[in-house]
């Protein structure tokens, strides 16, 4: 059978990076509250030039090196962003367009912190069905300029960044060993959008609004929904959570991960943590988070990978991959 395998990644963050104590002098808060409740230390924040697009283009720039290929190869491009550099065209023909590649279709999904997880289950989706070979797959984000920076329950959580997978069709067994994705569930619940969304929008208040959060509630719904979508990822896969080798989860906040972890059975040991150094990007956080442990050298080739989101929408939505 055909399945979607993983080629390569790479990731982008803006050149400042923006400390608890720093953003205290603007912002009624302490480096105190946010490490207790969130596990952040610190974010990266988007400065002049630097946008949703050109960070984009420099996570699937270092992915294309990564998997030692070119944008002559790619013929698919799948973005995710709730933080486009305009309204249309799409942030993925803008990135098409800097890596010099044409022709083929390049689209942006809208799921906010899931979007990762959405934008891959349809390249692989449109892999599988035979209508692209090698696909970028980036989620990418400047959180930063939709933030409310008076609104200290929501500005001290976010921030910018890129990441950008390659994936690529293979011929493969068709069992639970195989390389590439193995399973993928993705949901959305609308009932709860009103506990985060944006204020503002094209059709509506004709601006772009400010990012609202009702942080309590999303905490509760999220572990849920997470063990849930995890526990079937895992069925449908056949395999089991000892299996895992790493869980790469959004990075929303450290006690998520802790409450996730738990839920499933699975030591810490196991989870990548970025949160603490680079806030939650929304839909980058998860190939961002990825890519670092990936450089770093604690994800291997070989190794069974579970990537999981939950955000704005509500939408949430789970992945294991054979790396
Ligand atoms: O990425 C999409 C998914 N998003 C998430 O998963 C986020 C989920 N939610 C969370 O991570 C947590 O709910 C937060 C980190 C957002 C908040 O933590 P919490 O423990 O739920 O705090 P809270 O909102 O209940 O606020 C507790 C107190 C309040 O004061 P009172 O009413 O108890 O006096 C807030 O006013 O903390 C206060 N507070 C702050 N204090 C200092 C809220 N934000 C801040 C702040 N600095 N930045």
């Amino acid at each position: 059978m055909i399945r979607s395998i993983f080629l390569g990644s790479g990731s982008a963050l803006p050149a400042r990076a923006v400390s608890n104590e720093e953003l205290a002098k603007t912002v009624d808060t302490s480096d105190e509250w946010i490490r207790e409740r969130t596990g952040i230390t610190q974010r990266y924040l988007a400065g002049e030039g630097e946008t949703t697009a050109t960070l984009a283009t420099e996570a699937a720039r270092r992915a294309l090196d990564d998997a030692s290929l070119t944008i002559a190869d790619i013929d698919l491009i799948v973005l995710a962003t709730a933080t486009p550099d305009c309204t249309f065209p799409a942030t993925a023909t803008l990135v098409q367009k800097a890596l010099g590649g044409a022709g083929f279709p390049a689209f942006d999904v809208a799921a906010v912190c899931s979007g990762f997880l959405y934008a891959l289950g349809t390249a692989d989706a449109m892999i599988r069905g035979g209508m692209a070979s090698k696909a970028l797959v980036i989620g990418a984000e400047t959180m930063s300029r939709l933030l409310d920076w008076e609104d200290r329950a929501t500005c001290v959580l976010f921030g910018d960044g890129a990441g950008a997978f390659v994936i690529g069709a293979a011929e493969v067994a068709g069992d639970k060993a195989d390389q590439g994705i193995l399973a993928t569930q993705l949901h959305a619940d609308g009932a709860h959008g009103d506990l985060l969304y944006v204020d503002g929008g094209v059709s509506t208040t004709g601006t772009v609004g400010h990012l609202r959060m009702k942080g309590r509630e999303v905490f509760r719904h999220a572990v849920t929904n997470l063990a849930q979508v995890l526990a079937d990822v895992l069925a449908k896969s056949g395999h089991v959570a000892a299996d895992i080798d790493w869980v790469v989860p959004h990075q929303a906040n450290l006690r998520i991960l802790d409450a996730t972890a738990r839920k499933l059975g699975l030591s810490m040991d196991k989870v990548v943590v970025t949160v603490d150094t680079q806030a939650n990007t929304s839909a980058a956080s998860v190939p961002l988070a990825f890519d670092t442990a990936r450089r770093d050298g604690r994800i291997q080739r070989g190794q069974l990978v579970m990537l999981e989101a939950m955000g704005g929408g509500f939408t949430w939505g789970a992945s294991l991959i054979r790396i």
